[in-house]
């Protein structure tokens, strides 16, 4: 149990609400991280709930976070270097959306299009449906609020991203590239951990997510990095119930493939339907060499039900 604790998510902050967000299995991923990570690399960071997780439980000594996602990112500078100007804009934006929130929803999605004020971009994460971002086709920001509710509050709102920033800034960098191009940074006592858009939805013609990117490019980025010695993890889609969302990753990258219990939270909400989603993680020959050279012992005490599917 003890173990268990040290990586739960209790006292991790996080930023945004993001579909996606690994936050709920970070304490069953956290547990494949080698002991002696230099740099933590999240080519697909979102709402970066892994490197949150890693640097608060003392995994990692620099992070480099990324995402083809330029106004996130832009976001993520504000987080951490201006998060006094960031929640007073967003306090300020909170209390005008009053009494009419649906329409200033609207005007605020509007502006944020031809402005791409970070801001903005804030407040929209905290009023959609489900931190569900989708753009359309021609990149225009379109997802709708959720109206029944108001947004995190700015007070709330306020501590999350001044902890946040505590956390983060200082031995943090930031980039807005294609992930192919960060993880040629990583070193030899780096770990890379990637967390690319689902296969159900932007693989395909749903804009789920700023950018697609198709089953083989990625392929052949991990056949790279493999050559390189790159340690990595990915997480990936699963199973909900029954039915298994995309192509498992080929047997010729030699990954090591795991299982883990991620709830109703993330890909089954996202897919529409009610069941348990069983997302994969791989990790890469060069981290499984390391983590074997560490004689690292994946934790033994699990929950009993997260035991049977992490070795199975
Ligand atoms: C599943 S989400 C990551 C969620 C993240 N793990 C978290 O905890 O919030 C995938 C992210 O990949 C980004 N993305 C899509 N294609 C990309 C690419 N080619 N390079 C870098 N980022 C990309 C999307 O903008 C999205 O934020």
């Amino acid at each position: 149990m003890e173990y268990m604790k040290m990586f739960d998510n209790l006292s991790v902050p996080h930023p945004f609400p993001y579909q996606g967000s690994k936050r709920g299995i970070a304490q069953y991923i956290l547990p494949h991280f080698p002991a002696d990570v230099n740099c933590l690399i999240e080519p697909f960071c979102g709402a970066s709930a892994i490197s949150l997780s890693a640097r608060v439980k003392g995994l990692t000594k620099k992070i480099i976070l990324n995402d083809l996602n330029e106004p996130l990112m832009h976001l993520w500078e504000e987080i951490l270097e201006r998060p006094g100007d960031l929640v007073k804009q967003y306090e300020q934006l909170w209390h005008e959306q009053h009494p009419d929130k649906k329409e200033y929803f609207f005007k605020t999605r509007e502006k944020f299009n031809s402005t791409h004020q970070p801001h903005h971009l804030l407040y929209l994460l905290a009023r959609i449906v489900k931190g569900s971002v989708r753009y359309s086709s021609s990149g225009s920001f379109n997802q709708s609020a959720d109206n029944r509710r108001s947004g995190m509050r700015p007070n709330t709102m306020r501590q999350n991203i001044f902890d946040v920033s505590s956390v983060l800034s200082g031995i943090t960098s930031l980039s807005s590239v294609d992930f192919r191009e960060v993880v040629k940074k990583a070193k030899k006592h780096d770990l890379v951990y990637m967390d690319p858009p689902y296969q159900g939805t932007s693989f395909t013609r749903d804009h789920r997510y700023l950018n697609g990117l198709t089953y083989d490019e990625f392929i052949d980025a991990l056949k790279v990095m493999n050559q390189k010695d790159v340690s990595y993890i990915i997480s990936y889609d699963g199973q909900t119930g029954k039915k298994y969302h995309g192509k498992p990753l080929p047997n010729s990258l030699s990954l090591k493939h795991l299982h883990i219990k991620a709830g109703r939270s993330s890909q089954a909400t996202l897919l529409g339907n009610d069941d348990e989603t069983i997302e994969s993680l791989y990790l890469s020959p060069a981290l499984v060499d390391r983590l074997g050279r560490e004689k690292h012992s994946i934790p033994t005490v699990l929950p009993q039900k997260q035991q049977e599917i992490m070795f199975a």
